[in-house]
């Protein structure tokens, strides 16, 4: 039983509880009709025997009756004994009915050669004196045939139903679970690697429909992420090839014969600067990816937030002077929050970076740092190139650069890091902006 198909065993469970009911049925029936038929047997014993003995009456000690009584209708024997218990009269094949002894006013039921009979006995009183009895029988056998007969439909209604039930319960139990064999098709498919399956199936609101639709949303984001994955892996190869393709050429370049000493100095220039864009990177790739691993445990200690702002600000302010942007912080108290200092320098950088970075000549940033309803608010505004209504939904993707940052450096990972570390501290960050006016950064900490 422990091999055979869900469909099978089911099918069977089916078929073995239909022939369980039916037998509980027949059982019942059974008692049923065989106590009905018995009591009315009984009763028409009794009636007989009462309306007989209104025919008999004593005369000179001889017990006298009425021929009439012999028509027995209801197939009832009787016998009559006067009081020295001699047998006067009797109607019926009577040879073994009389050797029992009686037992009056109450009935018997005795088996002579394979039939049932009962017996019912009867005193015959005249003024309260015993004149003899009267024993009234009557044959059984019609409802042991009743009942063989019972017995006998339900033999062979048996395999009927039997047949039946398999029938119906194996193309029921077939219906139920072809969906089932739909999912393992469509798993096989997708266990090859084609995640564009889906089973499509109706959501029916039952069990194997709730399934189907969870299976399908399951898959969808299996290949959300899968696909992610991809873009991520092919955007990361590509953001370190630039570097060392250049790096090579410069190379190549300067080994060449006949470089000059310029040439030299030229080339390693360009190296360095390929270099670290290329360790910065892999540096933002690695901590992204130390965040998908959900494993990180930020070392958190309780930081005045406005403190490094400020610290993180000064060491800005020189890059942003140099590019004629200015930067403002304005009046703050001090808010201590647990922080991770390395990660929230981290987050203050890049967006500090940015605000700078995307700006214009004589563009100013302005920081401020508000306590709003259990939160500490964050807002870096600049008034610089902006971003567009398209972008603005994809300035956390990783690599997103917008084609209005020209050619600003920069590989499209730090809002992505600064999302994860205000994730991991469980914060909130927004962007607001309008193109060419500029853009308010807002990063709530909760106090
Ligand atoms: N303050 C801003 N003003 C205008 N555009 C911005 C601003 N901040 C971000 N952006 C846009 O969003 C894109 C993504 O920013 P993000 O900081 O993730 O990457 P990046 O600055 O290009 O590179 P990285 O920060 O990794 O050096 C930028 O390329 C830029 O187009
Ligand atoms: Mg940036």
């Amino acid at each position: 039983m422990r091999n055979l198909s869900i469909r099978l065993k089911m099918t069977l469970w089916f078929a073995i509880s239909l022939l369980f009911v039916m037998s509980v049925m027949y059982v019942a029936i059974h008692f049923v009709l065989k106590e009905t038929m018995m009591k009315n047997a009984e009763s028409i014993v009794k009636a007989y025997s009462a309306q007989a003995s209104s025919y008999i009456e004593a005369e000179d000690g001889d017990i006298k009756f009425d021929e009439n009584m012999t028509n027995t209708e209801s197939g009832i024997y009787y016998q009559i004994y006067n009081g020295s218990n001699q047998a006067v009269h009797s109607y019926g094949d009577f040879n073994d009915l009389s050797s029992f002894t009686p037992n009056f006013n109450q009935t018997q039921v005795i088996s002579i050669k394979g039939t049932n009979w009962i017996i019912y006995d009867q005193k015959l009183l005249e003024d309260n004196n015993s004149i003899g009895w009267i024993r009234s029988v009557k044959s059984l056998g019609y409802i042991d045939e009743t009942l063989r007969n019972l017995f006998f439909i339900y033999i062979c209604l048996c395999p009927v139903f039997l047949a039946v039930a398999l029938l119906i319960g194996y193309f029921l139990v077939r219906r139920t679970l072809q969906p089932i064999d739909k999912i393992t098709a469509t798993a096989r498919m997708i266990g090859r690697g084609d995640l564009s399956q889906r089973l499509n199936m109706k959501n029916t609101g039952d069990e194997v429909g709730r399934l189907s639709t969870t299976f399908d949303e399951m898959i969808e984001r299996l290949e959300t992420a899968f696909q992610a994955e991809k873009q991520f892996t092919s955007d990361a190869s590509h953001e370190l090839r630039t570097p060392v393709t250049v790096i090579t050429a410069y190379a190549e370049n300067a080994v060449a014969e006949g470089s000059s000493l310029e040439g030299y100095s030229r080339a390693m220039e360009v190296i360095l600067k390929e270099s670290r864009k290329m360790s910065a990177t892999i540096s933002s790739l690695l901590m992204l990816t130390r965040g998908d691993q959900r494993k990180y445990q930020p070392n958190l200690e309780l930081l005045d937030f406005a403190q490094l702002i400020g610290d993180v600000a000064d060491e800005v302010k020189v890059s942003a002077e140099q590019k004629g942007v200015s930067i403002s912080m304005l009046p703050h108290t001090p808010a201590f929050l647990m922080l991770d200092q390395t990660l929230i320098t981290n987050l203050l950088l890049n967006l500090l970076g940015n605000a700078v970075k995307y700006n214009n000549d004589g563009g100013h940033v302005e920081i401020s740092l508000v306590a709003e309803r259990q939160n500490a608010v964050l807002i870096i505004k600049d008034d610089g190139i902006g971003i567009s209504k398209e972008d603005l939904p994809k300035v956390f993707n990783r690599f997103f650069r917008s084609e209005h940052s020209g050619d600003t450096e920069g590989s499209g990972l730090g809002l992505a890091i600064a999302k994860w570390i205000v994730d991991v501290h469980h914060g909130d960050i927004r962007i607001d902006s309008i193109l060419s006016v500029g853009t308010t950064v807002t990063v709530c900490f909760p106090l």
